[in-house]
């Protein structure tokens, strides 16, 4: 833990906050569940930048965040960034994409795709609550949670989209994913994505027009209205 590279911790840490935010909003969340992931959220959102920035209190506190989210997750179960990400995961010939920085990407999308559904938005905005963010509605407070999520890539160097994902998972200007084999092979991987084990938890199940929109907003930064 004390070796552990830069980029490591940014993308291993982020990847515990989509399980923490993906448990609670899961439709097979329970109390159990929630209080673990709502603590683990406060933790990371409290602690990555610390430890990816060197501090050894905050990368021991980013342990057992990141376990206090696993014990989320192995109950609750996740959502469709880790079905987008497992899919998109090994799918390209020039490169993976990590996981962790995969789900740093798409979380904000799916987090604005799912907030279309009123108990789901619900809950995003008890995150965004419980981790002190501004807000006067339910709205406001889940857009304050994506901004917040986008912030926190770019202080880890994490790429908001696909676009600019350079080698490594590292933040670049020009994508290692080729775009053209992006958008070809961009209906199978949506029609995988869709039937991946993660999707039955999620709180919106997408159409395969849906989730190709999903996936095309994660190449591009794209806003997600529908
Ligand atoms: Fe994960």
């Amino acid at each position: 833990a004390e070796t552990m590279p830069p980029k490591l911790i940014a993308h291993t840490g982020m990847d515990a906050m989509t399980h923490a935010i993906e448990a609670y909003v899961s439709t097979l969340h329970c109390n159990y569940t929630d209080a673990v992931a709502l603590h683990a959220i406060k933790m990371i959102h409290q602690y990555l930048k610390k430890s990816y920035d060197g501090c050894m209190e905050a990368r021991a506190a980013m342990h057992d965040a990141q376990c206090l989210a696993g014990m989320a997750f192995s109950n609750a179960l996740l959502g469709i960034v880790h079905s987008m990400a497992h899919k998109t995961g090994a799918a390209y010939s020039t490169s993976h994409i990590i996981h962790g920085c995969a789900n740093a990407m798409y979380l904000p999308k799916v987090i604005k795709f799912n907030a279309k559904d009123e108990a789901a938005a619900k809950r995003y905005a008890e995150i965004a609550e419980h981790i002190g963010l501004a807000g006067n509605s339910t709205e406001e407070l889940v857009d304050s949670l994506i901004a917040e999520l986008r912030s926190m890539n770019d202080k880890l160097n994490i790429p908001q989209s696909i676009q600019n994902y350079g080698a490594g998972g590292v933040k670049a200007e020009t994508s290692i994913i080729d775009e053209t084999e992006f958008l070809d092979k961009l209906p199978e991987v949506a029609a995988n994505a869709i039937t991946d084990a993660c999707t039955g938890s999620n709180p919106r199940i997408p159409s395969q027009e849906e989730m190709e929109q999903l996936l095309k907003a994660c190449y591009y930064d794209l806003a997600v209205d529908f």
